[in-house]
């Protein structure tokens, strides 16, 4: 079987694939033949040196993958072969709040998913939705999660009002899920053509955060000048959110993919009357909490485009672009 390999901060050209013998399950491990894997940041930010979490070296790369059961391991109960899953990204994580020791993750400490055959531990497995192929169901382990949490997570109501950043991954499923949860969403984006897809995708208005950089004034302007209840924060522009958000909602502090965290004026947290909340994408129980969701109203995660195992690079090279509306998928 073929893995690709990376190394924290050895680029998209770092990137090297090789054949190792097929591994073989050992007691609670499951072994899987991946069908398809999907691009979230953390890819590029490990391939970039900047990922927030350990990395070990020579790493099999990607959190987010699908795939089917080919064979079990002594003591396996909860999958058999056959079977079509996916994974948690932080294997130990089950339930309840994050702590230190769930840290380790897939395609990062430990080995993740852009590879032939992945040997997972049970307690990671997530079946996947009945309606959703493999490459739909790859999409969701870190982004669709982190959406999940970013609404949910903090135990409150989700609020009538979600404010959502941009068209990436955590974004396009915080609207969707959003959407399906029954609240009205204000998605930001950076230009006309998104903001057009945005809308068909079910936002209730659309606001281009290039044209309008105070774009927290429209949102107030379309709440009455309350604000909205909750804004998933991917872009780490934390006083603009705190600027958009109702008093007492929630903002679900999720990313800095601006590339320009906005340093905090801790006055604007006082101002705000919200409360501020750090994502660590969720747990297993979440992840099967947010499937229920997804099966209840069908929802179906939006793919931009599809690349061969053997052009693992190029897609890369094509989500690093930043064109792609919609997961970038790698089938295997
Ligand atoms: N905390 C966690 O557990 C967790 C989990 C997953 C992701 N993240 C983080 O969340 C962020 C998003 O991840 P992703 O996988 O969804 O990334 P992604 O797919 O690469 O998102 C790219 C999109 O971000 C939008 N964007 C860029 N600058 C923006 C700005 N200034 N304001 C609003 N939107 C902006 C753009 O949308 P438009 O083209 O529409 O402008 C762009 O298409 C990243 O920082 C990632 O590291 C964190």
């Amino acid at each position: 079987m073929r893995s690709y390999h990376a190394t924290s901060g050895g680029g998209i050209d770092g990137l090297t694939i090789r054949e190792h013998a097929d591994p073989r399950p050992g007691p609670g491990q499951v072994l899987v033949a991946v069908r398809a894997v999907s691009l979230s940041h953390r890819e590029l930010m490990i391939l970039r040196g900047d990922y927030v979490l350990p990395v070990k070296p020579d790493v099999v790369p990607v959190s987010d993958g699908a795939g089917e059961v080919v064979a079990i391991g002594p003591g396996v109960t909860a999958a058999k072969v056959g079977d079509r899953v996916t994974a948690t990204l932080f294997p130990s994580w089950q339930d309840g709040p994050f702590g230190r020791k769930h840290l380790p993750q897939l395609g990062g400490s430990l080995d993740g998913m852009l590879t032939e055959l992945a040997l997972l531990e049970e307690r990671a497995l997530v079946p996947v939705p009945a309606h959703l192929s493999y490459e739909e169901a790859a999409t969701l382990p870190c982004a669709a999660v982190t959406a999940w949490n970013a609404l949910t997570g903090d135990g409150a109501p989700i609020g009538a009002t979600v404010v959502t950043q941009g068209s990436g991954g955590v974004s396009l499923f915080a609207l969707q899920l959003a959407k399906a949860l029954g609240a009205r969403v204000i998605a930001t984006t950076s230009g006309p053509a998104k903001a057009e897809r945005l809308l068909k995708l079910g936002a209730d208005e659309v606001v281009d955060y290039r044209a309008a950089p105070e774009w927290p004034s429209r949102v107030r302007e379309l709440t009455s000048g309350n604000g909205a209840d909750r804004v998933v924060d991917v872009a780490g522009d934390l006083e603009r959110s705190l600027a958009a958000v109702a008093i007492g909602g929630h903002v679900a502090s999720v990313g800095f993919v601006s590339g320009d965290p906005s340093p905090l004026d801790p006055r604007a947290v006082f101002r705000s009357g919200a409360s501020v909340h750090g994502i660590a994408v969720g747990s297993r129980a979440q992840f099967l909490d947010m499937n229920r969701v997804i099966e209840t109203h069908r929802l179906r995660p939006l793919i931009d485009r599809v690349f061969p195992f053997d052009w693992a690079p190029d897609a890369y090279r094509y989500y690093a672009s930043g064109a792609a509306f919609g997961k970038v998928v790698i089938a295997v």
